[in-house]
């Protein structure tokens, strides 16, 4: 049984369901699993919408074939960043959205955002944070010569992958790996914390305590 309530908030079976904004650059296979475990009722919350700085994200087309909202909001029309995120702000709230999922989302948000959305913003990074922030970090990981890396999942601070981490889960590096044949293993496992770390949170688990996060 699904109701409206004042807002946009859902209840289904007296439980109050949150929404879920999703800001995606790329490809999708992380918006794609958490899609596909709230369809089978592993999160108590709605993707109320998926918002794009690409036009030609496939994220946006697997939201729409889900009949979720899309919004492509080019960069090139704003004055500056914070311009930018006060736009993409603006969407989120007209939406009433409790969590916002950056999955491969490729801009550094801005103070302005992450004060607005305070504790309430997670990440999904292909390492195992502090070991390899940034960029191409699967490379990074071949290249050392590391033997695990993995995949965390955090919430989004003022740096750079530097927030509470919530989830993480290891990879063996093998001798033999590629930076896309270790790409793909820690993706099977991104696929898999991702949407976990979402329904902790959808079930208010989550307890953040300066730099830890305790799961309930
Ligand atoms: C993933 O590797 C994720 O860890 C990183 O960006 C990539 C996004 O992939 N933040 P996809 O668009 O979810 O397939």
């Amino acid at each position: 049984m699904t109701n409206l309530v004042p807002g946009t908030k859902f209840v289904v079976e007296e439980k109050v369901m949150i929404n879920i904004g999703v800001l995606a650059s790329g490809r999708g296979t992380n918006l794609q699993a958490i899609i596909e475990a709230i369809e089978e009722g592993k999160i108590e919350g709605r993707i109320s919408i998926v918002i794009s700085d690409n036009c030609d994200a496939f994220a946006l087309k697997r939201a729409e074939q889900y009949n979720i909202d899309t919004r492509y909001i080019n960069f090139k029309e704003f004055k500056n960043r914070e311009d930018y995120d006060k736009k993409i702000v603006e969407c989120l709230k007209e939406k009433d959205v409790d969590l916002v999922v950056l999955a491969g989302y490729m801009k550094i948000l801005t103070p302005y955002f992450i004060i607005v959305y305070k504790n309430k913003i997670m990440n999904i990074h292909p390492a195992l944070l502090p070991s390899f922030p940034g960029l191409h970090v699967q490379r990074q990981a071949v290249e050392y010569g590391v033997k695990v890396s993995g995949c965390t999942v955090h919430f989004v601070d003022e740096g750079v992958d530097s927030g509470p981490i919530i989830l993480q889960k290891a990879v063996e590096v093998k001798d033999d790996d590629t930076e896309e044949s270790l790409a793909k293993r820690i993706l099977k496992e991104e696929h898999q914390i991702y949407p976990r770390a979402i329904q902790l949170f959808s079930q208010g688990r989550l307890i953040i305590k300066g730099r830890k996060v305790f799961i309930k």
